[in-house]
């Protein structure tokens, strides 16, 4: 199973994508955590990604279609996955259609996730994050059991570009280069819409109705 989980910053692509691949055994690749690893070990990827990354910007495609056609045709791989994040441009839509085509697959479903800008904003300056498990936590939502740490001993922080200002700016960028591949993938009939205004549980049940 191949699947895209789109839609706005902060909207819980994240949050739904690890339960998924833990329930369906899939391989979560999501490029803002790829790009944080590279930019932490400062690999040319990571010192190419760090300024976009933090202004709220896309890191430009050629950057990202390397990295994912690696990604992707990863052993772990072979049988499908969950992409959360990519592709976030019709050019890296494009790009991804290719490599699928070569390699004699295809997309089975791409979930488009819908929330307004309002609770996107609270979601995005509420979440903490572990940088060691990458598990995603709130303040309010989904606090850990112990204040700022990870069940897996992780020492939680916010990320640089969840201030509000950056997020606007995210939010902006989406609207423009993201929001285009909703029209891209329904055309091709293979968008579901999920509504994300409801509790995390609701959204996983809904999610494990479509396949
Ligand atoms: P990335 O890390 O992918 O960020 P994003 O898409 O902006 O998504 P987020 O991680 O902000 O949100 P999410 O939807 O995963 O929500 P989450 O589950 O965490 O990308 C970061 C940057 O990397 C980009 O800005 C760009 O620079 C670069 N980049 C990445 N991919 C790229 C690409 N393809 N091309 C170019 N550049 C790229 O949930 C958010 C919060 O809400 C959490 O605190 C969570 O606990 C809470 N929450 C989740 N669900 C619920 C719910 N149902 N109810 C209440 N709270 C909830």
């Amino acid at each position: 199973m191949r699947f895209v989980f789109l839609g706005p910053p902060g909207v819980g692509k994240g949050t739904q994508a690890a339960r998924f691949s833990e329930r369906h055994k899939l391989p979560h690749i999501a490029t803002g955590d790829l790009l944080r690893v590279a930019i932490k070990e400062e690999t040319s990827v990571g010192l190419k990604a760090k300024s976009f990354i933090e202004n709220g910007r896309l890191v430009p495609d050629e950057v990202i279609i390397a990295l994912m056609e690696d990604r992707i045709q990863a052993p772990d791989a072979k049988s499908g996955y969950i992409l959360d994040g990519f592709p976030r441009t019709i050019a890296q839509a494009k790009a991804l259609s290719e490599i699928l085509t070569r390699n004699g697959v295809a997309l089975d479903c791409v979930v488009y996730f819908s929330l307004d800008d309002e609770t996107l904003m609270e979601r995005i300056v509420g979440r903490r994050t572990c940088p060691d498990c990458h598990a995603i936590y709130h303040v309010s939502y989904h606090p850990p059991e112990k204040e700022g740490l990870c069940h897996c001993g992780g020492i939680l922080f916010q990320r640089k570009d969840d201030v509000p200002e950056t997020v606007a700016e995210r939010l902006a960028v989406y609207k423009n280069e993201t929001s285009p591949l909703i029209t891209y993938y329904k055309n091709e009939n293979i968008l579901t819409e999920i509504n994300a205004d409801q509790s995390v549980d609701r959204i996983a049940e809904n999610l494990q109705k479509m396949v």
